[in-house]
């Protein structure tokens, strides 16, 4: 397997970071995640350009968008993975410096990493639905950049592992958030409502698909966020991203979502969805 570590294709085996990359110290960097489909990337744009964002929200100096999407696209052919689905995730770091809280000199170039793989989404899942839990959203107040600091993520989506569920839906004074590595969608009365784009959430490239697919079928949209008190209520829920694309999520902290089973609108996006990244 090649990988991309600052300017070079090389094994795996052979990349090697600093231990003083301020990535391992400080977890000071950004990330995406792409996922190919025949080769070709859904959404390649909307992913770069949300690097892009991140980075400058951190104050970063990367790589133009130019040259990680030629990384991206070699890292694919390279691995020969250019049938059936493949994810690329790239990761850039401040770099390596001594260990201080303040930047490192201006001259200290950022670190660039990048790996393909195969990846077969959960269709099964996408079926079936999966069940989610609660839990308080106690991450920082800037969830809208792709930080690698995923710390409280990676501790509540344990949390849901350990108790048999598939994911995390982080509550935050009453209103549900998103996921640990998701965002999240209700449907009430034939209406989609999700959390607005604010610093509580990170901006999904495919929660954006998704709403413009609703655009397409007539599902009208509300972004606004979704009650916990209003749970009960919801005839389907369902969370969204790369590399799951859509899920129904059928039940939530051991209760039934709707009547239990993947709803119509789910079912619909799901398979609009399906189309646009074969199209
Ligand atoms: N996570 N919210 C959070 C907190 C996420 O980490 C992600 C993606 C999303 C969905 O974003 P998108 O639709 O652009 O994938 C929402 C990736 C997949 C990950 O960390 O692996």
């Amino acid at each position: 397997m090649y990988v991309y570590l600052n300017g070079d294709y090389l094994p795996l085996e052979e990349a090697r970071i600093s231990p003083e990359d301020r990535g391992f110290l400080f977890a000071d960097g950004a990330y995406e995640v792409f996922h190919a489909y025949e080769g070709r990337f859904f959404r390649a744009e909307g992913h770069l350009q949300r690097m892009a964002r991140s980075l400058r929200e951190l104050r970063i100096d990367g790589p133009d968008l130019d040259q990680l999407r030629d990384v991206a696209e070699t890292l694919v052919r390279k691995n020969n993975l250019e049938q059936g689905n493949a994810v690329v995730y790239m990761q850039i770091t401040r770099g390596a410096a001594p260990r201080k809280h303040a930047f490192p000199p201006n001259d200290t170039p950022p670190t660039v990493y990048a790996k393909a793989y195969p990846h077969t989404p959960p269709r099964d899942l996408q079926e079936q639905g999966i069940s989610a839990i609660l839990a308080p959203d106690i991450r920082w107040t800037r969830c809208d950049i792709k930080s690698v600091a995923l710390l409280p993520n990676v501790l509540a989506h344990q949390r849901a592992k350990d108790s048999g569920a598939h994911e995390v839906i982080f509550v935050r004074d009453g209103m549900l958030t998103e996921g640990a590595l998701t965002n999240v969608c209700a449907v009430f009365d034939g209406r989609l409502v999700t959390y607005p784009k604010s610093p509580y959430i990170l901006a999904g490239i495919t929660r954006g698909a998704v709403l413009e697919l609703c655009e397409m079928l007539n599902v009208p949209v509300e972004e606004v966020p979704i009650l916990e008190k209003n749970l009960p209520r919801a005839d389907e829920l369902m969370i969204c991203n790369t590399t799951s694309e859509i899920l129904p999520v059928t039940r939530v902290n051991d209760n039934p979502v709707g009547n239990g089973k993947p709803g119509p609108i789910t079912r619909a996006l799901q398979q609009a969805y399906r189309e646009a990244t074969r199209s």
